[in-house]
């Protein structure tokens, strides 16, 4: 059985890994958002480092391998760790044996032994499905060159806080055609909402993913001209033009490629009068989107970077069997 096909046995455990958002049931999704509104609200008024009303755990302990710079992913999943009162350990892949040609099954089968759960950021997305079909606790898709599914859920909780429901909802994604947009096409299919890409034929994305989220009756659409992808948009969706590791082309030839895509505030004035920014961070400012965007009324960055914190709890509460 694969992970990739969210096939995997159950874990002895009773865990559930978080590989993608294909492979977890759309209830299963809806789930964790409803927990991580809630679980923000119940601890509202309390210190950042405080432990959670609720406290999911007594010491357990989350390993994250990041292979890949991060702030948000390794700052969030650590403060979350120790508000569900347990711990985690942040671990670079360079410094680790799996930087000199040590096996992801073997460090899969190591980690075993010392911890309840693990996070990774890689490059390969076979690495994450590796280490899932060897590990005994639950792996959660830190992000891979393929997709970003922590992202998503923190940007579904982050539109449904400004904007209502989702499900019927229009929303369009500008730009490069990366990882973080696959995932933003899968849960277009699992949370019943209608996303339209504007992005150039030279950066589509995987034809995999798109695939993958019209066979499940997702509405998803490619349009090459931006002012006609934004009309009706209830939230206009901007990323780096250069993924961590893409290496595939000059700055110069991608500037060509995406300025047409940038945000601006003419553009974000062809969305709905109601449509938010939202943007995964981190930004460039001039490049993907304007500062007068990033910084205007419509942008919900930082409370996207919030989320990231809420409801990544919620999902490693579901990975443990807590939801
Ligand atoms: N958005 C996001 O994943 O940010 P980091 O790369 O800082 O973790
Ligand atoms: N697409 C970006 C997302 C960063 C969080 C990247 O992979 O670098």
């Amino acid at each position: 059985m694969k992970a990739h096909d969210g096939l995997l046995p159950p874990l002895k455990s009773g865990g559930r890994h978080f590989l993608d958002l294909h492979s977890v049931a759309a209830e299963e999704l809806r789930k964790i958002i409803d927990d991580a509104k809630a679980q923000k609200a119940a601890r509202a008024h309390l210190p950042k480092g405080a432990a959670d009303p609720d406290l999911s755990f007594q010491g357990e302990l989350l390993a994250m391998i990041f292979e890949k710079p991060s702030t948000r992913t390794r700052v969030s999943f650590d403060v979350g760790m120790r508000q569900l009162g347990g711990q985690s350990l942040v671990l670079s892949g360079q410094d680790m044996q799996l930087g000199r040609g040590e096996s992801v099954p073997d460090t899969a089968l190591v980690l075993n032994r010392y911890v309840d759960a693990i996070m990774i950021r890689t490059n390969e997305h076979k690495n994450l499905l590796e280490m899932a079909e060897n590990a005994e606790v639950p792996v959660i898709n830190g992000l891979t060159d393929d997709s970003h599914p922590c992202q998503i859920m923190a940007d579904v909780m982050t539109f449904e806080e400004h904007q209502g429901q989702i499900t019927g909802k229009r929303l369009c994604w500008t730009g490069d055609g990366n990882n973080v947009s696959h995932s933003f096409m899968e849960a277009a299919a699992l949370f019943g909402f209608s996303l339209t890409l504007a992005c150039p034929e030279t950066l589509d994305p995987s034809p995999r993913f798109l695939n993958w989220a019209r066979a499940q009756g997702g509405d998803v659409t490619i349009e090459r001209d931006v002012d006609k992808a934004v009309e009706g948009a209830d939230a206009v969706i901007a990323d780096t033009w250069f993924s961590m590791g893409d290496t595939s082309t000059t700055r110069e030839s991608r500037h060509n490629q995406l300025a047409p895509y940038q945000v601006t505030a003419r553009l974000m004035d062809q969305a709905n009068d109601s449509a938010i920014f939202l943007h995964c961070l981190p930004a460039h400012r001039g490049e993907e989107a304007t500062t007068e965007v990033m910084e205007g009324p419509q942008s919900v960055i930082f409370d996207e970077a919030e989320n990231r914190l809420h409801v990544q709890k919620s999902i490693i509460r579901w990975c443990l069997g807590v939801i």
